[in-house]
């Protein structure tokens, strides 16, 4: 077995309002019993109006669901109207900030430096970053998938210690497959996920890549989690569309049920 612990995670966008956010926090909770958690981390990113809200529920009731944020801004401080700073979420208990999502990337123009520069900021605050990679369907239908990937990789990691780096998560999202119903057959996730290891290894040593969990994301649901779960290389899963309901992010999270 893998040393590696599992990690699922919920990013659910830009949807649910604090009060939802209680409810599907609560409920998800329920659906988890302490067998689900052995040997498996399971966390959410609700949006940040949620933030407090979710931690003050997780902490009343010691849940073992971890908080996790979708971004930060690189700075600690400053004149940066409408952004968040990693010391603000840390404040409220966020362990995980998921840092570049090609939703951010495209729709947002956040490059591999500005990524680089929130990992870094992430690590500082002392949380762990799940970094995301992945590449457009025109990249993959060019045979440039791995090429890509391992460019974002490169970027988002330069000048990171290689044991932050073995302590950080890194999600492969191939593009085509967020939010489209079509996953990554769990041969290709697989090879592409191996393929990010070995550029950690190359930019971090080789003990980083053993440790470096890599999640795989893109239309993960409860009917596709668990073979895409038994991937040497697949540590976990950046769930969506599935993470927004308590139930589907449940099964999901109890995979070897
Ligand atoms: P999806 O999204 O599960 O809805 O495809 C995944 C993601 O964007 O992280």
């Amino acid at each position: 077995m893998s040393r590696r612990t599992p990690l699922i995670s919920g990013n659910w966008k830009m949807h649910h309002n604090h009060f939802e956010a209680i409810q599907v926090t609560q409920k998800l909770h329920y659906r988890l019993g302490d067998h689900d958690y052995d040997g498996v981390g399971v966390s959410i990113h609700p949006p940040f109006t949620d933030l407090r809200s979710v931690q003050t529920v997780i902490g009343a009731d010691r849940m073992k669901i971890a908080l996790g944020a979708q971004n930060c801004h690189a700075e600690e401080k400053g004149a940066f109207t409408g952004e968040v700073s990693a010391p603000m979420l840390a404040k409220l208990e966020v362990a995980l900030v998921i840092v570049g999502h090609s939703e951010r990337r495209q729709l947002f123009g956040e490059t591999d430096d500005m990524v680089n520069a929130k990992v870094k900021a992430v690590l500082a605050s002392a949380m762990t970053p799940i970094m995301c990679c992945g590449e457009t369907l025109e990249e993959r239908e060019a045979g440039d998938a791995e090429a890509k990937v391992a460019s974002q990789v490169r970027g988002g990691l330069a000048g990171v210690a290689a044991d932050s780096v073995a302590n950080m998560v890194i999600a492969y999202e191939p593009i085509w497959a967020i939010g489209t119903g079509r996953t990554a057959t769990s041969e290709d996730a697989q090879a592409m996920c191996a393929a990010v290891r070995s550029v950690v290894s190359e930019v971090a040593g080789t003990a980083a890549a053993d440790c470096v969990r890599i999640q795989y994301g893109g239309s993960v649901k409860p009917g596709n989690i668990a073979e895409l779960m038994s991937q040497a290389d697949i540590d976990g899963a950046l769930v969506g569309g599935a993470s927004l309901d308590p139930d589907d992010f449940a099964s999901i999270c109890a995979y070897r049920s």
